[in-house]
């Protein structure tokens, strides 16, 4: 629960806080005397103190308190600190604030403010320390992916990506199917090679097989090879991508798009590594390590009888699911400056448009339009204009928690700088206000 800690030597003042805080689902503990409040602090767990100036009766100078808030920092390094005082002390406090202590109030206090700025303070300390929990645990995952695992030159930011390379990388040792799924152009590919990169047959090729390219008979042929004179135009034997990939790995893209009569034969394969080559009797045998991918919906595949479900089944053992580039706009920035290259930057109202653009056609299409916009751009820098994304994103909110800046900054200050009220008052979450109050460098105690 959020406490905070009251060190004043007179009682009254510790109880009437004490009953302002717990109307307010504050957790007050009260301290006495400097010595009692550091001995508190050693003890609880306390998120904000409120310390009085002056301890005994016969000073007035404010020296205790100053002393009693160095004592506090040097234990306590980031603990906010709000000081109480008389305002014949003003001076000392003003220092203080200086010194890095929070905030000070003159007795007597005003109660709305005291607890705006106690609900500030706790706020602040709530949101940096979940943002900072989840930036060391992001970091330490990246980490040890990126010790231990070839991510193939993958570009990401966002926990999304993380999960799918994790996953990624954790079945490539087991020798099981894997399934990789989701719209164009998302990085399909780029996650088939970095599941072989990480197998045990990294050392063989990875073959790339795409069964929406050829029709019918000939993806058969492609796949399992055929003798000489098996179909119209087979003028000579040929190997099929199976016998090619053995010992290895083969990427079957698309492959939604695998006829019935193939889809029998890629079953047999996977089950027994039997399988012979179209016009022929002879079985052959090959180890390959399968990796497929598609963009379209297999299960409603099985349903429409398109799309074999005992296949499908044995296909998908692991399915990595990469989301549309939308749902992960934490990428967006990382991989446009990424197709960038250091050779040019791009303006703050060109991010903008990137970030707030839906990229139907996903990762591709972000690299195409940073291509062209390369071509644009002459000498300077990357801005809308050059980026040409298409007219209706251009009016639409990049999402509807993005206000501008002078909302943002009118509910601060109609809320007296509270982030939890401002935030309710304009339909966001606090971290979603901070977040924006971070980018639009809106101090916090504005
Ligand atoms: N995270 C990433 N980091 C760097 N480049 C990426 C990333 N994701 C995708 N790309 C690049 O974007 C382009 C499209 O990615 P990819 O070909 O892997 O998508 P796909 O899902 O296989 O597309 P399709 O559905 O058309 O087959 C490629 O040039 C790829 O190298
Ligand atoms: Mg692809």
């Amino acid at each position: 629960m959020r406490t905070v800690l009251i060190i004043d030597d007179n009682p009254a003042i510790g109880q009437a806080l004490s009953l302002l805080l717990s109307l307010h689902d504050i957790r007050p503990l009260i301290a006495l005397s400097p010595d009692d409040g550091l001995a508190t602090l050693a003890r609880e767990s306390v998120d904000v103190v409120v310390a009085d100036m002056n301890f005994s009766a016969d000073t007035t100078s404010g020296e205790e308190g100053v002393a009693l808030f160095r004592a506090i920092r040097a234990r306590h390094p980031d603990l906010p600190v709000i000081l109480l005082t008389a305002w014949t002390h003003l001076e000392a406090a003003v220092g203080l604030v200086k010194a890095g202590a929070a905030d000070y109030l003159g007795k007597p206090w005003d109660d709305a403010k005291l607890l705006a700025t106690i609900e500030n303070l706790l706020e602040l300390s709530e949101t940096a320390r979940a943002v900072e929990a989840t930036r060391v645990s992001r970091r330490r995952r990246r980490r040890v992916l990126e010790d231990q695992y070839d991510l193939c030159g993958t570009v990401f930011a966002s926990d999304e990506i993380l999960s799918v390379l994790e996953l990624a990388c954790r079945v490539a040792r087991a020798d099981v199917p894997v399934l990789i799924t989701g719209p164009n152009g998302v990085g399909k590919d780029r996650i088939a090679q970095v599941v072989h990169a990480n197998s045990a047959v990294r050392a063989k090729p990875l073959l790339t097989v795409n069964c929406g390219a050829l029709p019918g008979e000939l993806i058969e042929a492609e796949l399992f090879g055929a003798e000489a004179g098996a179909f119209t135009g087979a003028l000579r034997a040929r190997e099929g991508r199976f016998e090619a990939a053995d010992g290895g790995s083969l990427f079957l893209d698309e492959i939604g798009n695998l006829p019935l009569a193939g889809q029998m034969k890629l079953l047999r394969v996977l089950e027994t590594g039997q399988f012979e080559r179209l016009g022929s009797t002879r079985t052959r045998r090959v180890k390959v390590r399968l990796i497929s991918a598609t963009n379209a919906d297999l299960a409603a595949g099985i349903r429409a009888g398109t799309f074999r479900e005992d296949l499908y089944y044995r296909l998908n053992t692991i399915q990595i699911a990469i989301p549309p580039l939308a749902d992960r706009s934490d990428d967006i920035l990382p991989l446009a400056e990424h197709f960038l290259g250091a050779a040019a930057t791009l303006t703050d109202m060109a991010r903008d448009a990137l970030l707030g653009y839906p990229w139907p056609g996903n990762v591709r299409e972000l690299k195409n339009c940073i291509e062209r916009a390369k071509l644009l751009r002459g000498d300077g820098a990357i801005d809308v204009e050059h980026l040409g994304l298409p007219a209706h994103a251009a009016g639409t909110p990049r999402n509807l928690d993005d206000p501008p800046r002078e909302v943002v900054e009118a509910a601060l200050k109609k809320h007296g700088g509270v982030i939890s009220r401002a935030a309710r008052s304009i339909g966001l979450s606090r971290q979603a206000l901070y977040r924006r109050m971070q980018r639009f460098g809106i101090p916090a105690d504005m």
